[in-house]
């Protein structure tokens, strides 16, 4: 299903104009998984911005717009005071920047968790904006109602289960959590509800890895892990992390990449050779034709 396609690099950095091609559809990822078995796990990374979007369309099946733009690039302490706005300006932008993988927007704090309504209106309001395929909630059992409500009115759900950040006030913390047998007969609970409610995948976030094995090899859908297991039948980063902007790692994120300290030679270069008056160069500086 992945990495056929080259980089598209005919776009433009002002207009981006994404060549005619079919997308990645919701039962496409679903399907993916076939009896219960994914034979090549789906690839998927966070993405934010148009630019962002298109290099990373022809090597991922799903590009998630995640509520962690609230820390990546709001420079927020939790996802918790994401807006609905900051969610629908960036998720237009990876739909703009994208045209092969399947882009899916994060449902923000405090936009969904009321009524299987509320959600329908968020929900139905991000679609219509950005142009999007499905969206992403978090929470298990709790959400089982609303998830039924959105996939029954149109609208695919990604479920979100186990380490939930935007309940990070209740859960203590961005800890792994199933270490105890009641947690991890909830986690368990959890992604049979989300899949029996509807959702097309779910994301197991920071759980112990039995749980995501367990998990992987009981649901019908597509478990896509992150700080989980490699037996899941996808996994997701957020794309920050692994190519290395930030100094924190947290231990489930390779680092592919260390960004930070390019961009950081980069700019200590250019800084260098603006005060010595050695850039602009002539070929960096027009002049009037003859
Ligand atoms: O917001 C996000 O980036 C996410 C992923 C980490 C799964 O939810």
């Amino acid at each position: 299903m992945s990495t056929t396609f080259q980089l598209d690099t005919a776009t433009s950095r002002a207009t981006p104009t994404p060549q005619p091609r079919k997308r990645l559809t919701v039962p496409a990822i679903r399907d993916h998984k076939q009896a219960g078995v994914t034979k090549e796990p789906l690839v998927m990374l966070t993405a934010y911005t148009a630019r962002q979007a298109q290099l990373l369309d022809a090597h991922c099946d799903m590009l998630l717009v995640g509520d962690s733009l609230g820390q990546v690039i709001y420079g927020l302490p939790s996802t918790l005071s994401v807006t609905m706005e900051m969610m629908i300006a960036h998720g237009a932008a990876v739909v703009r920047g994208s045209y092969r993988a399947l882009v899916i927007v994060d449902m923000p704090f405090g936009s969904y968790e009321a009524s299987p309504e509320q959600a329908f209106a968020s929900a139905s309001r991000i679609m219509a904006e950005t142009g999007c395929a499905a969206v992403k909630l978090e929470g298990g059992q709790a959400m089982a109602e609303t998830i039924a409500f959105l996939s029954g009115r149109g609208i695919p759900v990604m479920a979100h289960v186990g380490l939930t950040p935007q309940a990070v006030n209740m859960l203590g913390g961005y800890g792994a959590r199933g270490r105890s047998q009641r947690e991890h007969e909830k986690i368990i609970a959890d992604g049979q509800a989300v899949a029996n409610a509807g959702a097309f995948a779910v994301v197991a976030e920071g759980v112990v890895e039995p749980i995501a094995v367990a998990m992987t090899a009981s649901l019908e859908i597509p478990v896509i892990g992150i700080g989980a297991s490699a037996q899941c039948d996808g996994q997701v980063l957020v794309t920050e992390d692994m190519l290395g902007m930030f100094e924190r790692v947290p231990r489930f994120v390779k680092r592919y990449e260390n960004l930070a300290q390019v961009v950081s030679d980069a700019a200590a270069t250019y800084a260098a050779e603006v005060r010595a008056r050695a850039f602009p160069t002539p070929d960096h500086t027009y002049q009037p034709k003859d």
